[in-house]
């Protein structure tokens, strides 16, 4: 049996490395997704097996393995309801508070593993056991920085907690203290004999929790994106630190698998948005400096539903630049039928994404594909920014941050440096939202008082629907 469950251990792990690669393009994703979906259930079947084996054997005491096995069956059962409940009930848009609460969860169960394994050996063998120890603190370290730090992420997603950056003074030297403190205690606990290790682990548990909260709560709402994958990354280093512990080699496979690639997602999205790879991992990379809200900017002009579609009508070149609230409208249907519409007349109509437009990385692209436009119209921030000077009409339909020219101009904006779809470069700027508000990160945003920029206030869905009959 123990051949058996190591072979499905190893597909699994094979699954788990087509789902990567299948995850990593638009057309595949949906094959990665469902190799993922085989691979986690041959380890669910396979380590169940291996439950299953200990019963009827006389040199294991069966009543904790019966318990055990009751135990992984209740427990599977009630996490699949909630799982399955909860997916079918989120929004696309809620997708990253999601995420950011089941990344806790995998800190939560780092934490939980290691004291567990811990507690046997403490229990049974009473004496240090170097090796042993440091996978333990090491694992439950990673774990409790993990499960606090995502549990802010999510707060923060979700609008329950304020998403500016909270910079106590001395921050970085606060959490490299955290990190001192906490490898003289690792020290001291290797060497601890028996139940006299509870005070390392358990001091630094509560300084690797505090430190997690700290890390987070000192990021902005605009870099939130980075430190989601960030978080992801964590999860999966926690989950190969308790793979260690239990021994188990699939769990230490997909912690690294997931610890790796979000490490590599993390860079590619610093890239994208310009922030330095070791200071997301040091906490706190936002800008100190307040938003320049008081200035004023000016008035800004409306203009009409009727009125754009004319302008877009008389258009060589139109690029759509989409945003959140294009996901919070479901303005992606109008917005397909609105483009068909207008390369039927002849207007050469192209998409400009910014890499973290909407909440969670490719939202837009798989938005756009839904509603079945063109993937070959669709293009990154930096396909489109040269191009923009020599473009007629921009719409941009419920984004804001990744439209903010603040971020180029304003070097105390909390999103000074993050590279923008330059918008204002294009002839004429059509700006979709409801009101005057604010994007997600807080700031002001002096796009919408240019000169060449209009307003077209409203729900997004509606606006381009009015566009859409206003087109004929
Ligand atoms: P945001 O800056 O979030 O702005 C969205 C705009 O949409 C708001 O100004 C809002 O204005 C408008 N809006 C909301 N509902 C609307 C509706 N029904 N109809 C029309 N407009 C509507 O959008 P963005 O430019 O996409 O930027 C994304 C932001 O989220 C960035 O700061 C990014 O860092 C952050 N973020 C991104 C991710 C990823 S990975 N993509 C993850 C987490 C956070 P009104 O309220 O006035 O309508």
């Amino acid at each position: 049996m123990v051949e058996f469950v190591q072979g499905a251990y190893i597909l699994a792990a094979l699954l788990f490395i087509l789902a990567l690669a299948g995850l990593s393009k638009h057309e595949t994703a949906r094959r990665g997704n469902q190799f993922g979906m085989a691979g986690m259930g041959l380890a669910l079947v396979a380590t169940l097996l291996l439950v299953l084996d200990y019963l009827g054997t006389d040199y294991i005491d069966q009543g904790p393995v019966v318990v055990g096995l009751v135990i992984i069956l209740v427990a599977g059962t009630v996490g699949a309801v909630i799982g399955l409940r909860l997916a079918k009930r989120v929004e696309m848009t809620g997708m990253p508070e999601l995420i950011a609460m089941m990344h806790s969860f995998v800190g939560l169960a780092a934490v939980l593993v290691g004291y567990n394994t811990w507690i046997e050996v403490a229990d049974f063998a009473g004496e240090a056991d170097g090796i042993h120890n440091a996978e333990v603190f090491i694992g439950v370290f990673i774990g409790a920085v993990t499960f606090t730090g995502s549990i802010v992420a999510n707060l923060k997603l979700s609008a329950k907690m304020k998403s500016a950056p909270m910079t106590l003074p001395g921050r970085h030297l606060l959490n490299l203290a955290i990190l001192v403190l906490s490898a003289i205690l690792l020290v001291w606990f290797m060497n601890a004999d028996g139940w006299s290790g509870i005070a390392p682990l358990g001091i630094m548990t509560v300084l690797a929790l505090v430190l997690g909260f700290h890390l987070v709560a000192a990021i902005g709402g605009g870099d939130m994106p980075v430190v989601v994958s960030m978080l992801n990354s964590y999860s999966g280093w926690a989950a190969a630190a308790a793979g260690f512990m239990l021994g188990n080699d699939l769990l230490i496979i997909v912690g690294a698998l997931v610890g790796s690639s979000g490490a590599i997602l993390s860079y590619i999205m610093c890239k994208a948005m310009n922030r330095s790879f070791v200071s997301v991992i040091a906490g706190g990379f936002g800008s100190d400096g307040g938003p320049a809200e008081d200035r004023d900017y000016g008035e800004h002009r409306e203009i009409q539903a009727d009125d754009v579609a004319a302008l877009l009508a008389d258009a060589s070149s139109v690029v759509i630049t989409p945003g959140y609230g294009m996901a919070v409208a479901q303005a992606q249907y109008p917005v397909a039928e609105m483009t068909r519409k207008l390369r039927a007349k002849g207007v050469d109509v192209r998409f400009g994404i910014h890499p973290v437009a909407g909440r969670l990385p490719g939202h837009m692209n798989v938005l756009l594909a839904e509603a079945k436009v063109p993937y070959d119209i669709v293009l990154e921030m930096d396909e489109i920014n040269d191009d923009l000077p020599d473009v007629d009409v921009v719409l941009v339909i419920g984004a804001n941050d990744t439209v903010n020219p603040a971020a180029l101009e304003e070097p105390n904006s909390p999103i000074a440096g993050m590279p923008v779809i330059e918008v204002w470069k294009a002839k004429d700027v059509i700006v979709f939202k409801r009101s005057m508000a604010t994007g997600y990160a807080g700031v002001q945003n002096p796009l919408f008082f240019k000169e060449n920029t209009q307003m077209l206030f409203g729900d997004a869905k509606d606006k381009v629907n009015e566009i859409v009959a206003a087109l004929g």
